[in-house]
């Protein structure tokens, strides 16, 4: 073996012993540093004849290359052995209970939120997204309602100026949305039928009292396939529902009503007993209108770039607040964002309470209260 072959092979081993990161680098230091091993070696290069300068040269910047390589890989090796003993370390038993004096609830609309997403998404449906500030294209013209429509005088909404510099103009200005139905346009234009989406978010109106805030939540669906019918709609809605309230039997009632976005329209109302202190879903002779719905209009579809002749679907809104307040028993909207940190404890639910299908909705022994 030559000389650097039993140098190389020695600073090999002494790498591989090498158990900390520290005594590695001392290693490196030693073989590779100023006055390492190797480097001794490259400085006796200068006083070789030429041809012996050019095989040995080649010869040592392989060596030093090997050596390189082997330190970097011994070097990751070292760190994640480090991490994995500090991981075993501070391992945390999350089955563990909470502290009982965490202070943190979620808040009603949450927990109501979770709910739907947890049932709709058993029925196959997908999650989507739009954005609050919304083109009047989206939140108006596409969804039937041209300027001028009367029916954009049904909603009381915000505008946003978006132009500093010149004059408010009604036409081309942005507004934060009044409905979530402008997601069906946006789906739409995403992707090509079946599709089979619920759509949650935020909502604005310019309205305030016991059961309206300027700022609310829907959850938006939309169903579209080539034979999606009304049947289908009252299907759909009727086991949500029984699965939201978590009741077998419950009255349910479809209104006719007028959306310009839909045709036929219809309004749903739930049964319930309304007494002078008490709200009781799925009893009585009262009746709760709870949501918006009806067959997609042709209009919409063809705005959504979707043939009206091959494919037909449904939509329809609900209030999440809305739903909340009636499942939960909370008589006036305002008070859900008034931040009050008494009425989250008294309304609110333990943070680690999950909502699915299979381990119960609400678990109400998860209830703060
Ligand atoms: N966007 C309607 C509203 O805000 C609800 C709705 C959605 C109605 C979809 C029909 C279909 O009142």
């Amino acid at each position: 073996m030559s000389d650097i072959d039993s140098i190389k092979n020695s600073i090999i081993e002494q790498i591989n012993s090498a158990d900390n990161a520290k005594t590695l680098d001392d290693v490196r230091v030693a073989a590779l540093g100023k006055k390492g091993q190797i480097t001794e070696l490259l400085k006796t290069l200068g006083s070789m004849p030429l041809e012996e300068r050019i095989a040995f040269g080649k010869q040592i910047n392989v060596v030093k290359a090997e050596l390189e390589a082997k330190i970097a890989e011994k070097k990751q090796a070292l760190e994640i052995q480090l991490l994995n003993e500090k991981l075993k370390k501070e391992v945390v038993d999350v089955t563990l209970p909470c502290r009982p004096e965490i202070q943190g609830r979620l808040h009603p609309v949450s927990k109501v939120y979770e709910e739907i997403v947890a049932i709709f998404a058993q029925m196959g449906f997908e999650v989507a997204e739009g954005p609050d500030i919304e083109d009047q294209f989206h939140n108006f013209n596409a969804l039937n309602m041209p300027p001028n429509h009367p029916a954009r005088q049904m909603q009381d909404t915000f505008y946003i100026n978006n132009d500093v510099n010149n004059a408010f103009d009604m036409d081309s200005a942005y507004v934060v949305r009044t409905h979530t139905s402008g997601v069906q346009i946006r789906t739409m234009e995403k992707k090509q039928p079946p599709i089979r989406i619920i759509a949650p978010g935020r909502t604005y109106r310019s309205d305030y009292d016991a059961t309206h805030t300027p700022m609310f939540h829907q959850v938006e669906g939309l169903v579209i396939d080539k034979k999606t019918t009304m049947a289908d709609l009252k299907g759909c809605l009727y086991d949500f529902m029984k699965a939201f309230f978590e009741v077998d039997e419950l009255p349910i009632r479809f209104r006719p009503s007028y959306f310009p976005f839909t045709e036929p329209s219809a309004e749903v109302d739930i049964g319930c007993l309304k007494t002078k202190t008490d709200l009781i879903i799925g009893a009585g002779t009262d009746w709760l209108e709870v949501l918006g719905c009806g067959m997609v209009h042709p209009n919409v579809l063809r705005a959504g770039g979707i043939d009206p002749d091959e494919y037909q679907g449904f939509a329809f809104g609900a209030g999440i607040d809305r739903l909340a307040m009636l499942k939960y028993g909370i008589p006036d909207l305002r008070t859900f964002f008034e931040s009050d940190v008494r009425w989250i404890k008294n309304y609110g639910f333990t943070p680690l309470d999950f909502s699915a299908m299979t381990s119960g909705l609400s678990n109400n022994g998860g209830l703060a209260r």
